[in-house]
């Protein structure tokens, strides 16, 4: 009761400072009430605050996903690079895509990763229905992104063919909870699960180790 009540709280709060940090800037076409993620130095705050570890489980969101040493990986709305840069550190040897169709996410991405100077980082200009990849994956993750995608058939069928043999898709989003504010932001798993399936897709794990967000786990369609 008092779990559901704080988790409730949260993910209020969550959303208060999403709305206050993008209140002066224009919502996505394709979203509506969805954010606009223009400021990227402002999302900076929310996304990369040290507050955030310990429901989003970085490092045992990476081990997860059982990279090799030279994987290559998307990370598909890096954003401020979160996941980017974690996934850059542990596998040195291997590549890293950090996709976003927000330009200023893909500058502060590209500024970051030479900052930090991780050389196996690589911000990329997504488009809104296509990541628009420089070379094949093993993976791409999406965090907090997939209710922020328009048209997902279609993104899913243009990022099935960026897919080495064997590659697999993760999708970490929000869990609703009795209370939670705007639906826009919630997709339930099992609409995932169908659409990624319509789309050719077949489930390869499911993970439950976050407390606010469902993890799957896809294996790319068959080939043909
Ligand atoms: C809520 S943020 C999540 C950022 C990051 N994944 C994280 O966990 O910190 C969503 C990001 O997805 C990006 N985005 C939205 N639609 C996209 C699309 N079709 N392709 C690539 N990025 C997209 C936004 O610009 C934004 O940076």
């Amino acid at each position: 009761m008092t779990l559901t009540l704080s988790r409730t709280v949260t993910a209020f709060l969550a959303w208060i400072v999403t709305a206050a940090l993008s209140a002066q800037a224009l919502a996505q076409p394709h979203a509506g009430h969805l954010p606009s993620f223009e400021d990227a130095e402002k999302w900076a705050l929310l996304f990369d605050s040290p507050k955030r570890d310990a429901r989003q489980k970085p490092a045992e969101v990476i081990r997860a996903l059982a990279l090799s040493p030279n994987a290559v990986v998307a990370d598909i709305g890096a954003g401020t690079g979160y996941f980017s840069a974690r996934l850059a550190r542990a596998i040195p040897r291997g590549r890293v895509f950090g996709v976003d169709v927000e330009p200023n996410m893909v500058r502060y991405l590209s500024e970051r990763a030479r900052r930090e100077g991780l050389a196996n980082l690589t911000a990329v200009a997504g488009g809104p229905d296509d990541p628009r990849l420089p070379a094949a994956v093993d993976v791409a993750i999406m965090v907090d992104v997939f209710h922020h995608i328009g048209d997902r058939a279609r993104y899913f069928r243009n990022l099935a063919r960026y897919l080495k043999p064997g590659g697999r898709v993760a999708i970490i989003d929000h869990l609703r909870a009795p209370g939670d504010p705007p639906e826009a932001m919630f997709i339930a798993p099992n609409r995932v699960k169908e659409e990624l399936k319509r789309a050719g897709y077949s489930v390869a794990a499911e993970h439950k180790f976050l407390p606010n967000q469902y993890f799957l786990l896809f294996k790319r369609p068959a080939a043909g």
